[in-house]
């Protein structure tokens, strides 16, 4: 489905029946990533599933901000006729938009899920690694990304029939809104003071063989925020939803049954 919200077009999904639930992906991906929850999931939440600005098949813009997106996810919400507070999935840079998105839109906010992610800004090196890949890409196309992605999202074993989908829908990206991200990214605020300030049921969620951000970071968080349920999958990488599904779904599952009203 399309929508025209925030000044451009955001490509997304819907399915299922209940409770709102907002599904962020991470860098590079797209709303693909939670096809799999969707497959589990629809018969407990309404699972409203976009493509961040410039990456899946929403439009790109040059510029973009963890800001942006959070405003982008909070137009979408009223254009799909969201009234009742959402429960926000967040996976890796969908984590730092989740953070942004409970900063700026707190009252939407029902619970918070926090996949393979950190709360911690960039360091200056990352900060210019990013600028550099920004460049390359806008130069050569968002295969670069993808071809150095691909070996840090997955664990080992991952099949090869996943990890080439993968590759090809991150080298399918506009590499405007991938030149766009890398910017976003590098210039987010930290959120670790974000997380005593949380104070709606959150679960944290993480592959223990996660390359990306490793379970130290999912512990760090677990420890800040007061009322966090802390969930380490085991034998995967940093793409737990497709990685194993069903353990994502069946922690997802148990943590909505617990949201009451
Ligand atoms: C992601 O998976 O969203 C990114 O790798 C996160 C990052 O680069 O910080």
């Amino acid at each position: 489905m399309n929508a025209r919200v925030n000044g451009i077009a955001v490509n997304f999904e819907v399915r299922g029946h209940g409770r709102p639930v907002l599904f962020i992906h991470g860098f590079p991906l797209s709303h693909q990533l939670w096809t799999p929850m969707a497959d589990r999931l629809s018969d407990v939440c309404k699972l409203i599933m976009p493509d961040l600005r410039g990456l899946g098949r929403s439009e790109a813009t040059e510029s973009a901000s963890m800001a942006l997106y959070a405003d982008d996810l909070n137009a979408l919400l009223d254009d799909v006729g969201v009234t009742e507070p959402v429960t926000v999935v967040g996976l890796s840079m969908g984590g730092y938009v989740a953070f942004e998105f409970f900063r700026r839109h707190k009252q939407r906010v029902r619970a918070i899920v926090l996949a393979d992610t950190r709360c911690q800004a960039d360091p200056p090196e990352i900060i210019e690694v990013r600028a550099k890949t920004a460049a390359q890409v806008l130069d050569k196309g968002s295969r670069v990304v993808a071809d150095v992605m691909i070996n840090l999202l997955f664990a080992p074993d991952t099949p090869e029939t996943l990890r080439a989908e993968w590759h090809g829908i991150m080298a399918g990206s506009s590499p405007i809104g991938v030149a766009a991200a890398l910017g976003a990214m590098a210039a987010r605020v930290d959120s670790t003071d974000t997380l005593p300030a949380i104070d709606v049921p959150t679960l944290v969620i993480v592959g223990e063989n996660d390359g990306i951000t490793p379970p130290r970071d999912a512990q760090f968080m677990h420890a800040a925020i007061p009322h966090a349920q802390l969930e380490v999958i085991p034998d995967v990488g940093h793409m737990t939803p497709v990685e194993d599904p069903q353990r994502f779904a069946d922690a997802l599952r148990a943590f909505l049954g617990t949201l009451t009203d």
